[in-house]
């Protein structure tokens, strides 16, 4: 209903609004007007099926002046060449009311307007609680209704229940309760989307695995509500950081026909299989093939294979090597069949690439670069904070405030196998120098060994990692490095790249790589080569370090995993 608000329908609206009262008021005035107000909330209450088609337009109105909270009245000759475009306001929510440091206080005796969703509803003799929550912050306001408030049928005649939307107008007064210093008390109260009694977050404290079959109802917990508002302000603590230090942002491509990490993890992007329209009854016939029965690429959307892409790296270091500093900020895709608490199909990655710059300026930005984010949640998220504090991982506001003012520590890979091999400590996967670090390996290393300080391994086995990365003077390893947190793991992987054009055309004869691919890539190493450097750092785990989730599927709006695409 509150979604279908165009300029005929306005029209109409606003035709039968003077019929109806006999003169055309500003529509907001409609809920200050006692003559209307009256039939306007059972109107709004009105199912489709029982408005007719003037009364549906009429609904529409209210509603957008519901959502808007004012609206001006186009004048006759101007709704003939088209009303002018309202001027865009802030819209006031209850985070304004009760974000500030006194909590509200400094608005007593305010009448203002209230509008969210309805988490609880507590009827008791005298007065009825309703608690309201908009997302703008993890407090609800608690709104207090007695039976003298306009609109008090609706909380009689059930129709204020758990889900529902409502608008509230009333007085910012001191709480009686001890959970929160104000309250408001109602003077009057609309319903704008009632609730089925379906609704299935009724109880307070459900399990994340229910709620992610509920992923489009999650984010009207408190929780979901809370990394929702961390994991905004992470994205804009990470512009602020790159822009502050002179970065320019990138958008890298999505589709792309190299793979970055050469791990041959990637989504095929192809019209060769037929569209989702006709896919339900096409064969595999349909697919056009070469003379020797291979799939023919020259005839699909780009004329050669194409991936959805596992990093934009390659690209960042186009720009980086005529721009100086740039970073990206984007999805990526790796469709690599890890079921594991840490891995997503789909997930967002940070990647700065420096120029004039080595594996030790590498790590430096990379560690700079958390302490800023995690600094800045720590101090502009605090109520949402000490949610995760109490309820999601205890400590974490003392182990965040650590990494803040710690220093963090660098061991190079040779001395992380040994520190391994010296454990007291059985691992699943057994440890050699040359293998690739586990999960089980790189917590070892964090939690226990350094107590919970992020370390960063380097100089990794040149075997283990990507052809980009430049080559040691030992000849077996190279200027990788890997920053390791408590609780996930990996978070960042970077490394200097190989800048000598000879040794990474050697590296992709090693690797057997097709160079010319790659023809653009290695240009950069003929034209103005520098030393250059950069890191990736998966969002979804910065999410999880930063509020304690434990699974990055809660760290993501809708998760796309092995197996799992809904919603
Ligand atoms: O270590 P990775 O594979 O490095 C790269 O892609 C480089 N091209 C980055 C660069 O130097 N510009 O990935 C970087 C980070 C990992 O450390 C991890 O945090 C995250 O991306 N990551 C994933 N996050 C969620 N799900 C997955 N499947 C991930 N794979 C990597
Ligand atoms: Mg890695």
């Amino acid at each position: 209903m509150a979604a279908a608000f165009s300029p005929a329908a306005a029209a109409t609206a606003l035709r039968f609004l003077k019929s109806f009262s006999g003169a055309s008021p500003p529509l907001f005035s409609l809920f200050n007007n006692p003559r209307l107000t009256h039939s306007v909330a059972p109107l709004l209450l009105f199912s489709s099926a029982t408005v007719s088609r003037q009364q549906r337009a009429f609904c529409s109105v209210v509603s957008a002046a519901v959502s808007s909270g004012e609206a001006t009245k186009p004048e006759p000759a101007e709704l003939e060449k088209g009303a002018r475009v309202r001027e865009f306001r802030k819209k006031f929510k209850i985070a304004d009311i009760k974000g500030g440091p006194d909590q509200g206080l400094n608005r007593l005796g305010e009448n203002l307007v209230v509008r969210g969703w309805v988490r609880t509803l507590r009827v008791q003799s005298s007065v009825t609680f309703i608690e309201v929550n908009d997302g703008s912050c993890l407090s609800n306001m608690q709104c207090v209704i007695s039976s003298d408030a306009e609109g008090y049928d609706q909380v009689e005649s059930g129709l204020i229940s758990t889900g529902a939307s409502v608008w509230v107008q009333g007085t910012i007064v001191a709480s009686q309760g001890s959970k929160q210093k104000v309250e408001l008390k109602v003077d009057k109260l609309v319903t704008v989307g009632t609730s089925d009694p379906s609704f299935p977050i009724q109880k307070k404290r459900v399990s994340r695995e229910f709620l992610r079959t509920k992923a489009h109802l999650r984010p009207r917990t408190n929780t979901f509500g809370a990394v929702s508002r961390v994991r905004n302000a992470l994205a804009y603590a990470t512009h602020k950081f790159f822009q502050e230090n002179g970065f320019v942002w990138l958008s890298s491509p999505i589709i792309t026909a190299s793979d970055c990490e050469g791990a041959g993890e990637q989504f095929c992007v192809t019209t060769l299989v037929p569209t989702s329209r006709e896919a339900t009854d096409s064969s595999v016939n349909a697919i056009p093939r070469t003379k020797d029965g291979l799939i023919d690429w020259s005839q699909d959307f780009f004329g050669k294979p194409a991936f959805l892409t596992v990093s934009g790296q390659l690209n960042a270091e186009t720009y980086a090597t005529a721009l100086t500093d740039v970073y990206t900020f984007g999805p990526t895709f790796r469709a690599e069949n890890s079921n594991t608490s840490r891995h997503l199909a789909e997930f967002w990655m940070i990647e700065p690439e420096l120029a004039f710059a080595d594996l030790e300026d590498d790590m430096a930005c990379a560690t700079a670069y958390l302490q800023y984010v995690v600094e800045y949640i720590l101090e502009n998220c605090k109520e949402d904070m000490d949610f995760f504090n109490t309820w999601i991982e205890k400590g974490i506001i003392a182990r965040l405030s650590d990494v803040v003012e710690k220093r963090f520590v660098q061991l190079s890979y040779t001395d992380a196998v040994e520190l391994l091999l010296k454990a007291k400590k059985t691992f699943e996967f057994p440890v050699t120098w040359g293998c690739d670090l586990q999960s089980e390996h790189e917590r070892y290393i964090t939690e226990e060994v350094f107590g919970g300080c992020p370390v960063i391994i380097r100089d990794y086995p040149k075997d283990i990692k990507a052809f980009y990365m430049r080559q040691n003077d030992d000849g077996k390893t190279v200027a990788a490095m890997d920053m390791l947190v408590p609780r996930v793991g990996e978070l960042i992987g970077g490394s200097q790249r190989e800048e000598r054009l000879e040794y990474l055309e050697q590296r992709l004869d090693d690797l057997k790589l097709n160079k010319e691919s790659y023809w653009w890539y290695l240009d950069l190493r003929r034209y103005g080569s520098v030393p250059h450097a950069g890191f990736g750092l998966g969002f979804e785990r910065l999410v999880q370090f930063a509020t304690g989730i434990d699974n990055i599927r809660d760290a993501i709006p809708f998760p796309r995993a092995p197996a799992s695409a809904e919603f």
